[in-house]
């Protein structure tokens, strides 16, 4: 269920014209340009304003994204008509995502920590099982040592990401890369200066 107040604070803050977390990839993403394969299908989750659907898009992937925020979701279809890109940019809740089994070659969670834990074991639940065999996925988040830094991300500190809650989440996944580090991003006016920062890529086995 979209909790009326959540909903109302991102459509509030994606007012406006500018992007708050800016036009390009998380530099996350940037970096995983390698394993990306033209014409395989891709989900963007509660992806904003777009910046990551519509790089995937421009990499030749086929991208589904959503997000709770009609606003976002505007701003993040103006964005793929800008940079002449298609991407399936739909409104929806987390919560309320039907994860089909098997359906997309790369998912792709960037700064998703809006949840609590029980959903947030759901939603990592969905993810694997969406992910069709061989399928990336690729997740970025903040650690609690963030609270130190206070330059973005959730305020709860059972929404942050440890090294060992996505070992266990992920269990089913071949664990590519998963490092907690700590650097300078600037990532649009929302994710700006020294960040705890931690990274996943994992695949699904192919059998
Ligand atoms: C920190 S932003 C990250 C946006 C995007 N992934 C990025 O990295 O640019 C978190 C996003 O989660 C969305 N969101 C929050 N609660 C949601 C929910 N229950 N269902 C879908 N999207 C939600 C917000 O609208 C916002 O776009």
């Amino acid at each position: 269920m979209t909790d009326p107040s959540e909903l109302a604070r991102w459509n509030t803050r994606f007012g406006g014209d500018e992007y708050h977390f800016g036009i390009t990839p998380s530099g996350f993403v940037a970096a995983q340009a390698h394993l990306l394969r033209p014409g395989t299908t891709a989900l963007c989750i509660a992806d904003g304003e777009g910046r990551n659907s519509v790089w995937l898009s421009q990499h030749g992937l086929r991208v589904t994204a959503f997000d709770f925020s009609p606003v976002g979701v505007a701003k993040a279809r103006r964005l793929a008509t800008r940079m002449g890109v298609q991407v399936d940019h739909l409104e929806a809740n987390v919560n309320d995502w039907d994860w089909g089994a098997r359906q997309f070659d790369l998912v792709a969670a960037i700064f998703v920590q809006i949840m609590t834990p029980p959903e947030r074991s759901r939603l990592f639940a969905g993810m694997a099982r969406t992910l069709s065999p061989g399928g990336i996925l690729l997740l970025q988040g903040y650690t609690p040592k963030q609270l130190d830094y206070g330059t973005g991300g959730p305020k709860q500190i059972e929404q942050f990401y440890t090294e060992a809650l996505l070992r266990e989440a992920f269990a089913s996944l071949e664990i590519l890369h998963l490092s907690e580090h700590e650097e300078m991003i600037e990532e649009g006016d929302a994710h700006c200066g020294m960040s705890a920062l931690i990274d996943l890529v994992a695949r699904k086995p192919k059998n």
